[in-house]
């Protein structure tokens, strides 16, 4: 017999999130500290400008204000910096985002160290990745779409200490950071990538499975555990539709609960931008 099946929608964790930030931001308006994001887009791809519009919009109706800067893919590194360097010294300035991937010829590594880890609301800078990865040691900021898996875990009540999770993708901005996160929770967890030998039968392993792949639709029912939780951080165009890394459809009979795309962790990303954002004001004080 089947068990109960949850669907594992981001909507209300996010409301959650921004419920609890809206007091807060209240409070820093009324001190005179507005939480203030500045964003860097680096050329004209439409999938970054379209994220960041998201972004400033989702600031502007939490009361977060927004410095936005747009350079041309030719600006070149030193122009990239010089703008990095102004924000850093900024005292307005709360958190610093530069949306990724930059155009080909920058040296991102560069660029992710040029921002003050204090205003790294990704979390991207080495000392904050670095810093996740040590026992004995507190990241400032956490990469925002791991940290919002996270918060969904944790909404659901999916108990994470003791789990075996398995994280399908080795990414700086998920993979690596989830695989840390859910160690510091405690689950024994497996990082899978394209290289991994038998890898159904290592997702088959898994309690918790977080797939971040890129690959539309690419984890099939074969891949899961009866009862495991699937959470899809994949979003893949595929024609004018948006599909997740996990074939939804036929995982849905397996699992015991699934992150949809669209709808599941997507909003937690930007919420816990917005999370961070609101940190880091606070932290000025
Ligand atoms: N590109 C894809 N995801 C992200 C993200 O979380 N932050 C930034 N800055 N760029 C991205």
């Amino acid at each position: 017999m089947a068990g109960s099946f949850v669907l594992l929608e981001g909507g209300p964790v996010r409301d959650h999130v921004y419920a609890d930030l809206a007091s807060r931001i209240q409070r820093l308006r009324s001190a005179g500290r507005t939480p203030t994001l500045a964003t860097l887009v680096v050329g004209d791809d439409p999938a970054s400008l379209s994220y960041v519009r998201g972004k400033v919009s989702a600031a502007a109706r939490l009361g977060i204000d927004s410095r936005q800067e747009h350079l041309p893919a030719d600006a070149g590194e030193p122009a990239v910096s010089e703008r990095l360097d102004a924000w850093n010294r900024d005292p307005g300035v709360h958190g610093i985002l530069v949306q990724l991937p930059l155009p080909p010829g920058y040296d991102t590594a560069h660029i992710q160290q040029a921002v003050m880890p204090s205003k790294d609301v990704d979390g991207f800078h080495p000392m904050n990745m670095g810093a996740l990865a040590l026992k004995g040691f507190e990241p400032l900021f956490v990469s925002c779409t791991p940290a919002g898996v996270m918060r969904m875990l944790h909404f659901y009540d999916i108990v994470i200490a003791g789990a075996r999770a398995v994280v399908l993708g080795r990414s700086n901005i998920v993979g690596m950071p989830m695989s840390l996160l859910l160690t510091r929770a405690d689950a024994t967890v497996t990082v899978a990538h394209s290289r991994t030998r038998d890898l159904p039968a290592v997702c088959r392993e898994a309690d918790i499975l977080v797939a971040a792949i890129g690959r539309p639709a690419f984890v099939s029912a074969g891949m899961i555990k009866p009862g495991a939780v699937v959470v899809d951080v994949g979003i893949n165009r595929v024609g004018d539709r948006l599909v997740g890394d996990v074939a939804f459809s036929e995982v849905r009979e397996i699992a015991s609960a699934v992150t949809p795309v669209p709808k599941g962790v997507g909003p937690l990303t930007v919420a816990m931008l917005m999370h961070n954002v609101v940190v880091a004001a606070e932290r000025t004080g």
